[in-house]
């Protein structure tokens, strides 16, 4: 069976930037710059502004992987778009995303959920669909618009300083002869978790959906058990990247480049140090990106790109761990 592998990458962040000041100086949300970058290393994240909607994000990103990758879209077959924050409940973005880049070639959209594992597991099954044929070229975007939906009072200052707005994509193909190309993944969720770090309004599980009182009571707003969260993060993010290293028979010390999830600089240190992985393999732009959730993965791979610390052959370390719980690991050869 060919291997599969991530050909380019491309993204992109809405031009509205939000410091730690510009947050401190909305009363409501009482916080200040000081404990954001303390607790999270956070400086500033993108806001979108104008209308701008997580399909539009997505066009600039995908537009520079498949130009990056030395395509055209004529060479895209399939479309698998992570976001937990999609334009409208239904249709999915791909469909969207489909209509603004490919007009009249009526390619398949496959959206996934699984919020900020959202991108690798996108890539697990881009990588099944390329290894046994199926598709050559995939275009896999994910994108996340969070500024819309946050409670920018004290109540939700904990999450809303956390997050922000951004897209990134990849494209994903054949691996030539004799490149390991995508190695190994892995995919885990619990439940049990679930309401540790969720949005519950609104909610077909209720009629109607949308109440005054779900309304009133700010239960539109994502919630978030921190502490709990963190302990998660920091373990399982550990333990599945072990196993996709075991599963890909490698060591630890072979891998070249470490590209986590950015939900906290906090977390990612802990897991690097527990990984033994040293901070200069180690990519970081949460600092001023916030959490992109979906999108934070291919975000970092750019950022990797424009350092030069991507080489041929490198081997990848992706993991990531969110709401869900869900958490996934991938080792690829770059
Ligand atoms: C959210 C997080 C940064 C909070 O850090 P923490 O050290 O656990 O802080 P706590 O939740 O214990 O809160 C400590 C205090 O800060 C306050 N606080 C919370 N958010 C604040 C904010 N934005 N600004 C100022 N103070 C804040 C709390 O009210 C609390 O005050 P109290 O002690 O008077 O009650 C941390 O738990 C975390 O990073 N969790 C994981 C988040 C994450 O990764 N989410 C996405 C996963 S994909």
């Amino acid at each position: 069976m060919r291997q599969a592998r991530i050909l380019s990458a491309g993204m992109y962040l809405p031009e509205r930037v939000v410091t730690n000041g510009d947050l401190e100086a909305i009363k409501e949300l009482d916080t200040s710059d000081e404990w954001i970058q303390q607790r999270s290393g956070i400086r500033a994240r993108r806001y979108v502004s104008n209308g701008e909607s997580g399909t539009d994000m997505a066009v600039h990103a995908s537009k520079q992987a498949v130009e990056n990758a030395g395509l055209t879209m004529d060479d895209i077959e399939f479309i698998i778009y992570a976001t937990l924050s999609p334009d409208y409940t239904f249709p999915g973005n791909g469909c969207f995303l489909q209509e603004r880049l490919f007009g009249d070639r009526t390619i398949g959209a496959m959206d996934v959920r699984n919020q900020c594992s959202g991108f690798i597991y996108g890539l697990a099954a881009a990588d099944s669909f390329i290894k046994t044929g199926l598709y050559d070229h995939i275009l896999l975007v994910g994108t996340e618009v969070h500024s819309t939906g946050l409670d920018f009072t004290r109540n939700g200052r904990d999450v809303t300083v956390l997050f922000g707005d951004g897209a990134g994509a990849v494209v994903v193909g054949p691996a030539p002869e004799g490149h390991p190309g995508i190695m190994a993944s892995a995919l885990h969720s619990e439940g049990k978790h679930a309401r540790e770090l969720w949005l519950e309004s609104p909610a077909s599980a209720m009629n109607p959906r949308i109440s005054h009182e779900a309304l009133d009571q700010g239960r539109h707003y994502p919630m978030m058990n921190g502490r709990v969260v963190f302990k998660h993060a920091v373990t399982r993010m550990v333990e599945v990247s072990h196993e996709v290293l075991a599963r890909a028979r490698r060591k630890i010390a072979e891998v070249a480049l470490f590209l986590p999830h950015q939900a906290n600089m906090r977390i990612n240190q802990m897991v690097a140090s527990y990984l033994r992985i040293p901070e200069e393999k180690m990519v970081s732009t949460i600092q001023w990106t916030g959490n992109t959730t979906a999108a934070t993965i291919p975000i970092c791979m750019c950022e990797a790109i424009r350092q030069g610390k991507l080489k041929e052959n490198d081997l990848v370390l992706l993991t990531a761990f969110g709401s869900g719980f869900t958490w996934a690991s991938t080792l690829l050869a770059w």
